[in-house]
């Protein structure tokens, strides 16, 4: 049989993927405290459900830009695919459109939207180092079809993670792929060192924000806020929306659980842009805590990718009905028929 739920999907990936692809897509920096802090954050609220309501049918769907949506579950944006299977960011792309919905991606887009298919895609970037720059980007995702720039604002250097330093991670291999056994033997072009002050995007500052706008009316969903601080100054400097997130426990170690920042976050936005979420998302049930505490819609990283390794599309798309059967089940043992109706009345933060 195959696996019933994600947790068996990583199982069944990491039989069939090497090592090294595994801990790079597992593995999070340093001590992994904040990848454990992830998924013990679900542990820290409970679901106070209702009962005795007719919830013969629920509609899962949410209200994004305008958009309906089916289920408020999206493809979050995850580089180096390629350690998986080739073209992978097509199959992912692909799996998307036949589950209808959003995928955040940089590339591997291209060719399913030049067959002209209604790809929903969110164009992921660490930003852009000058105003030129970055309101040409903010141009060309648009005039591609994008429907968001999801701005990954806590990736300012490559963080240190202990896996990949010990595995000699070249991070080359997020484009070929890892080497398989016949191969041409190659330089290894990691000397096992841990990868320090590389930086990505080290410049970045709001004033992105307006490079953007100056281009563009594209929403920017800034993906990587934490401190409530930060949310309202995303509000006030004009962000679309943000991910409450920590980039799956991977950037800074000792950082919040995702789920455990999400409430003063909300609170600091005040509902004047919706708020997303990712990290440690494996359930239905996690997903109905995270949009009780005010989450719009969560975003998904490693699951589509354990998925996609174990039985490549089919087992992309796998994975996103699981979650959104699960969901709809879980709200209708709350006594939730539709998204609307989800509020923090039926959470509870324990201790
Ligand atoms: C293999 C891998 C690559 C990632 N690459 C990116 C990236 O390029 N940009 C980004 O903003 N986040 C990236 N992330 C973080 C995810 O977008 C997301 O925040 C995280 O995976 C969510 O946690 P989850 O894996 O528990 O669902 C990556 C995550 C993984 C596992």
């Amino acid at each position: 049989m195959g696996p019933i739920n994600l947790h068996e999907f990583e199982e069944a990936a990491k039989r069939k993927l090497n090592k090294l692809a595994y801990d790079f897509i597992a593995g999070g920096v340093e001590d992994e405290l904040t990848l454990r802090a992830n998924r013990e954050a679900f542990n820290h609220f409970v679901l106070l459900p209702r009962v005795m309501i007719d919830v013969s049918s629920v509609d899962t769907s949410v209200q994004l830009f305008s958009r309906k949506l089916d289920f408020p579950i999206f493809i979050a944006p995850t580089g180096g695919k390629n350690l998986v299977l080739p073209n992978a960011d097509e199959t992912v792309a692909q799996a998307a459109l036949n589950s209808k919905t959003v995928i955040c991606t940089a590339t591997g887009t291209q060719k399913i939207l030049e067959e002209g298919k209604p790809l929903l895609w969110w164009s992921n970037s660490t930003g852009q180092p000058n105003k030129a720059a970055a309101a040409s980007y903010a141009r060309r995702v648009e005039d591609q079809g994008g429907k968001a720039i999801v701005l990954t604002v806590d990736n300012a250097y490559q963080s240190n993670r202990d896996r990949n330093n010990r595995n000699r991670f070249d991070y080359g291999y997020m484009q070929t792929g890892v080497p398989k056994p016949g191969d041409p033997p190659q330089p290894p072009r990691n000397p096992a060192r841990p990868a320090m002050w590389q930086p990505h995007t080290a410049n970045l500052t709001w004033d992105y924000i307006d490079w953007v706008r100056s281009a563009s009316s594209i929403p920017i969903i800034l993906k990587g806020i934490l401190n409530p601080i930060d949310a309202g100054l995303a509000v006030q400097r004009g962000a679309s929306a943000i991910s409450c997130s920590n980039h799956g426990g991977r950037q800074l170690d000792g950082a919040i659980g995702s789920l455990d920042a999400l409430p003063d976050v909300v609170d600091a936005v005040g509902g004047k842009i919706p708020v997303l979420m990712d990290g440690g998302i494996r359930r239905g049930s996690d997903i109905l805590k995270a949009l009780a505490l005010g989450a719009k819609g969560v975003l998904v990283g490693r699951s589509p990718l354990w998925g996609l390794a174990a039985y490549g599309q089919p087992g992309v798309e796998r994975v996103l009905w699981m979650l959104g059967a699960e969901l709809k089940l879980a709200m209708a043992l709350a006594g939730i028929r539709n998204t609307a109706e989800i509020d923090r009345k039926i959470v509870k933060k324990l201790g």
